[in-house]
């Protein structure tokens, strides 16, 4: 069964001239599952089941290399030269991500329990690096086609004050993955640790048994200003509260490996919340326009057209006929989290007399709002907030919320903002390819 899927040259847009009637198209024979752009050289790499393609600007292949099917299983441990139940196993595009003062293209499939590999930026026929018999640790991306994996590049500062490239994955769970919601996964072999190894192993957003129900379903990573944020959707993990979804951003200072200032805030779409379940999301500015719309109609602050914006796609559960752009200011999400965390420092946890925050991940309810560092002792870091041994979630009754701006029958899966003659452009896309 070969599925036709067409990436526009919309991708490419500023090169092109939208007006002319010809544009460059470019056809994969399988599905498409991600598409990363370098922004140095402009090339795109194109990441399909079972084909991986390096295109230039112009949407012209440069070099593609298959990826899959290959003998494997999820049952099988790798190798699987000894398993069994091995059998050819198509390879899903899990993650791209590019490493461009190395010149590699990181590129973790769903074959080996999500083993990721190395190929040369300027030509991905060439792999670099490839091991299946490093073990668990080197466990990175999913086995499984439905569970969304999403990373971005960072640094990790060691205690020897080596500074390494790294990158941050978050995933949902695959009943054959490792089980860390978020983990730093190192591209050099230093000490005990091989490439791809999870570097932080302490921290209580990474493995804990009991985030299971949780049924995180990672959308989105970015950086700003020193902080890395996560987009993604959970239940409550309560046992009553069954699986209801709601939509949350949660992050984290950079410079924090132990994810010590990881705090989450609950974004609400609508007002009785409808939308609740995030699908995509993009970051931009919102142009002059836009930005005044936003300051008067008063419900999201004062947002200039310099002030980055966080346009969210959202479903509904109760709802699947009909999804929404909801937008809030990055300003005002970072407002509301140093109000959750101050919340812990000030008045224990609560804002005007409620209770404000809960600890989703800790077994422990005494350790909410206990601020230590590793060696008990209360601590200032550098990057601002101090630090919580157990992660914060902001309760619901604090979550940011606002009313959609866009609704639309059908389920949007995809979005993208570019700002012309000073008006916020959104591309939205749907599951049925409009
Ligand atoms: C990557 O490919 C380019 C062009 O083919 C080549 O010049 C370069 O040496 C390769 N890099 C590595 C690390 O092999
Ligand atoms: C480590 O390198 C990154 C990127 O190269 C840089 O942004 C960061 O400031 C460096 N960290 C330290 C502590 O030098
Ligand atoms: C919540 O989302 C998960 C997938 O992330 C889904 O399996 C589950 O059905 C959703 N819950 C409800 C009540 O729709
Ligand atoms: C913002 O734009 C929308 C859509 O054009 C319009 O309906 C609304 O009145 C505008 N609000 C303000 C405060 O300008
Ligand atoms: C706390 O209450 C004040 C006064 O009613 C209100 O202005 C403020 O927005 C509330 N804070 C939060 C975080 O809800
Ligand atoms: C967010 O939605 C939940 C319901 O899902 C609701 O209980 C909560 O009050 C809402 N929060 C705000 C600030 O509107």
């Amino acid at each position: 069964m070969a599925w036709r899927w067409v990436l526009a040259a919309i991708l490419a847009m500023s090169s092109l001239s939208l007006l002319g009637s010809a544009y460059n198209e470019f056809t994969s024979d399988t599905l498409i599952n991600n598409v990363v752009q370098d922004p140095i050289t402009g090339r795109l790499y194109v990441g399909t089941v079972n084909a991986l393609y390096q295109l230039d600007q112009s949407l012209h292949p440069e070099a593609h290399t298959s990826t899959g099917p290959k003998l494997d299983n999820r049952q099988c441990t790798p190798p699987v030269t000894s398993c069994e139940e091995a059998v050819e196993t198509d390879n899903h595009n899990k993650l791209l991500l590019i490493h461009p003062s190395k010149d590699t293209l990181i590129v973790c499939g769903s074959l080996y329990r999500g083993i990721c590999s190395l190929r040369n930026l300027s030509n991905v026929e060439q792999l670099l690096y490839f091991s299946d018999s490093k073990g668990e640790k080197s466990y990175v991306a999913s086995a499984e086609e439905s569970v969304s994996v999403v990373g971005v590049m960072s640094y990790y500062f060691s205690k020897d004050r080596e500074n390494f490239t790294v990158f941050l994955v978050a995933k949902g769970y695959g009943s054959h993955d490792s089980t860390k919601l978020i983990s730093t996964r190192i591209l050099q072999v230093h000490h005990d640790w091989v490439l791809f190894d999870s570097i932080i192993e302490a921290s209580a957003v990474q493995s804990n048994p009991f985030t299971l129900r949780y049924l995180h379903d990672f959308r989105h990573v970015f950086k700003d200003e020193g902080f890395v944020y996560f987009l993604f959707s959970r239940t409550l993990g309560a046992q009553d509260s069954g699986t209801k979804n709601f939509t949350f951003i949660s992050r984290m200072c950079e410079n924090d490996h132990n994810y010590y200032s990881y705090t989450e805030l609950q974004l609400n779409c609508s007002m009785g919340n409808k939308y609740n379940k995030v699908q995509a999301a993009y970051v931009a500015l919102p142009g002059e326009a836009l930005a005044r719309n936003m300051s008067s109609s008063g419900r999201y602050g004062p947002v200039g057209a310099q002030d980055k914006v966080v346009f969210v796609v959202f479903s509904s559960d109760d709802d699947s006929s009909s999804s929404a752009v909801c937008m809030y200011p990055l300003r005002a999400i970072n407002q509301r989290l140093v109000e959750i965390i101050g919340a812990c420092y000030s008045t224990k946890g609560q804002i005007n007399k409620t209770s404000a925050v809960y600890s989703p991940y800790s077994s422990k309810s005494d350790e909410l709002c206990k601020i230590e560092n590793e060696k008990g002792m209360v601590t200032k870091q550098k990057c601002g907030a101090e630090f919580l041994p157990s992660p914060l979630a902001s309760r619901a009754e604090f979550a940011l919320a606002t009313d959609p701006v866009f609704t639309k029958k059908g389920l949007m899966t995809a979005v993208a903002v570019a700002v012309e003659t000073e008006h916020a452009v959104a591309f939205l896309g749907t599951t049925l390819g409009e």
